[in-house]
């Protein structure tokens, strides 16, 4: 996690390093710093908290130069303090912001105090910054001490580093973390992310793995890991910047969940125009690919793990292939059984989450050669690490729970289930004209769930006192319990659970009294029947039901059971419009709460650490 940006230019920086540090807040949020060179010197601000604070302090201090670096914080090694934040300082002369994290520091640490280096915080990266100076007392330039340091570190980094001697340009090194370059007129940039930067320039360099660069006002400079020059290819981002700023909202997440209509028709162009599911749509070579897969292991952490746990449900069902979802973090450590044959999806909103990109390293490593990625953010590692890909157009999410990356990872896994499926003999050409009809129908069916906000924004007065909540599906729409119990807890911080609704009477039932709201998710689906026991259950204990169900199911309301229809049953898809509601109670809830709704405490939305 963590986010850093950089600038070398002709005018001030310290205005682009806080904007772009505020676009970046999303990467990490418990501080901020920025250091530039000037007149000879480094100076540094620093303040735990948000960036507005730093910014605030940065303008006390009349702080202007036109080279500078910032950061924004997720803490890992050593705590939320000034001292731990970035950037590092090393002799006055070099600061350094760091993302990523240095698995060798505490031997470089006892290396570098005996040769005279006294540490001032409790981080990884204090340790670059000193190694770099060493290699600079010893002669080398500041690119080339740079150089010689990453090939004495373990672990992941983007690394961008100033110095007061070298004041004309700024030199980065990227490993396992994202980096890239910004190119623009008379001035040049760095980045986690196009978002720091695109108030600047569009036109961007990513930056692979092992590679140094090194940034002048006129050029830029790129190194491969074997230290020689190499050219990158430069692109043009689409990102908007109307998709970064608020707008009429209240929030990001609010902004975010009411996108969704645009974010699925976007997300579906290309099945719509092209009124099939092709395999063309996972890229050049998923036909082939795709014909020779018998089985789909998927996997993914967070929200996109449980966008997984619904296509569990459609590939095996509609696909008729095996499939198995799990947690990116447990896979990568345990002695997994492979099965070559068997198609790797991961799913990930970022791209970058470390996890999920270590689970399909290791996947190849036990000899799986058939990887796909679902992934909203292009060019990021994950993606780039697999065969086949499909791009979610969500645009930005900043918010950091996930909402339209969710339902828009649904839609894309869902083309996956059918493209398996005809491939596979599975999809006759009624089915499949049927279930484009439905994917034609969804913004639609999504609007009118979102429509239901102000009704849900009455039974959120129910949840906010609550301590505890219960969530409840079965079958596909379990996962869209999970889904609505985590939205809860990470933002309105009530204890959440999920349960398929057929296990409540095997321990989560003893739970249930009047304070306990129980949500259940109740479509008109083959299931109705077996949930509406389940609702019994509970209701019998004394526990306030709040049912979301379609608008065309047979049953009302009565006493302690609340019901919320939502559209009439879009059949196969019935999972994305469902998570409508459970987004907007979880927002609402927190929203009453006072919570940090787009920035809920101790989280980040890109996790680029295990
Ligand atoms: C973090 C975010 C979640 C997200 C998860 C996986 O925990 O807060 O919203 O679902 O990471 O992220 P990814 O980018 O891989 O989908």
């Amino acid at each position: 996690m963590c986010g850093i940006v950089g600038a070398i230019a002709g005018r001030d920086v310290v205005p682009v390093l806080i904007e772009g540090l505020k676009r970046l807040e999303y990467r990490g949020y418990d501080s901020a710093g920025i250091a530039v060179v000037v007149d000879g010197a480094v100076r540094r601000v620093r303040r735990t908290g948000r960036v507005s604070e730093m910014e605030a302090a940065a303008r006390a201090e009349h702080l202007s130069a036109p080279l500078g670096i910032g950061h924004t914080r997720w803490a890992t090694h050593g705590g939320v303090t000034e001292g731990n934040a970035h950037p590092h300082i090393s002799h006055d002369s070099l600061a350094l912001v760091h993302n990523g994290i240095i698995e060798n520091h505490e031997a470089q640490r006892e290396r570098l105090t005996k040769l005279g280096y006294v540490f001032e915080s409790q981080t990884d990266t204090e340790v670059i910054a000193h190694l770099i100076h060493h290699h600079q007392s010893q002669g080398l330039d500041l690119l080339a001490a740079l150089q010689a340091s990453v090939r004495e570190l373990d672990g992941a980094y983007a690394i961008a580093v100033i110095d007061k001697g070298e004041p004309d340009r700024m030199v980065v090194a990227r490993m396992g973390c994202p980096l890239l370059v910004g190119l623009g007129d008379g001035e040049n940039f760095v980045a986690s992310d196009v978002s720091a930067i695109v108030q600047a320039t569009r036109r961007v360099i990513f930056l692979e793995e092992g590679d140094t660069a090194v940034l002048t006002r006129d050029g830029v400079q790129v190194y491969g890991d074997d230290g020689q020059l190499v050219a990158r290819a430069e692109h043009l981002s689409d990102v908007s910047l109307a998709s970064l700023e608020l707008g009429p909202y209240r929030h990001f997440m609010q902004k975010e969940i009411h996108e969704q209509p645009r974010a699925l028709a976007d997300t579906m162009e290309a099945i719509i125009d092209a009124g099939a599911f092709e395999p063309a749509l996972f890229g050049k070579e998923a036909e082939g690919l795709l014909r020779e897969v018998d089985g789909v292991q998927i996997l993914a952490c967070g929200t996109s793990y449980y966008a997984g746990a619904v296509a569990r449900y459609w590939i095996e069902a509609i696909a008729g292939l095996p499939c198995t979802v799990e947690i990116a973090s447990e896979y990568r450590y345990r002695k997994a059984v492979a099965n070559p044959r068997h198609l790797i999806v991961t799913i990930s909103q970022s791209g970058e989450t470390l996890d999920t990109m270590e689970a399909l390293k290791y996947a190849k490593s036990l000899g799986h050669d058939k990887t796909l990625s679902i992934c909203n953010v292009p060019e990021s590692a994950i993606p780039r690490a697999s065969r086949l890909v499909f791009y979610t157009r969500a645009g930005a999410e900043i918010g950091v729970a996930s909402t339209k990356a969710f339902t828009t990872q649904l839609v894309g896994l869902f083309a996956l289930t059918a493209t398996l499926a005809k491939l596979n003999g599975r999809l006759d050409a009624e089915t499949e004209a049927g279930y484009i009809e439905a994917l034609r129908r969804l913004p639609v069916s999504v609007q009118h769930a979102l429509n239901l906000e102000p009704q849900i924004a009455v039974w959120s007065e129910k949840f906010t006192p609550k301590q505890h909540a219960l969530f409840l599906g079965r079958g596909v729409h379990y996962p869209i319990a999970l889904e609505g119990a985590l939205k809860l807890k990470e933002i309105s911080y009530i204890h959440a659970e999920a349960y398929p609704a057929g296990e409540l009477k095997h321990g989560p039932l003893a739970l249930v009294d009047a304070d306990m709201p129980v949500v259940v998710i109740a479509p008109k689906d083959s299931l109705l029947e077996k949930v509406k026991s389940n609702m019994q259950e509970v209701r019998a204990r004394g526990g306030e039901l709040f049912v979301f169900t379609d608008a065309d199911s047979n049953f009302g309301e009565s006493e302690g059971v609340h019901v919320i229809r939502t559209p009439r049953h879009v059949g196969v898809l019935s999972p994305i419009v469902h998570t409508i509601p459970v987004q907007l109670l979880a927002y609402h809830t927190a929203l009453a709460r006072g919570t940090d709704v787009d920035k809920p405490r101790n989280l980040a939305k890109s996790v680029t650490v295990e």
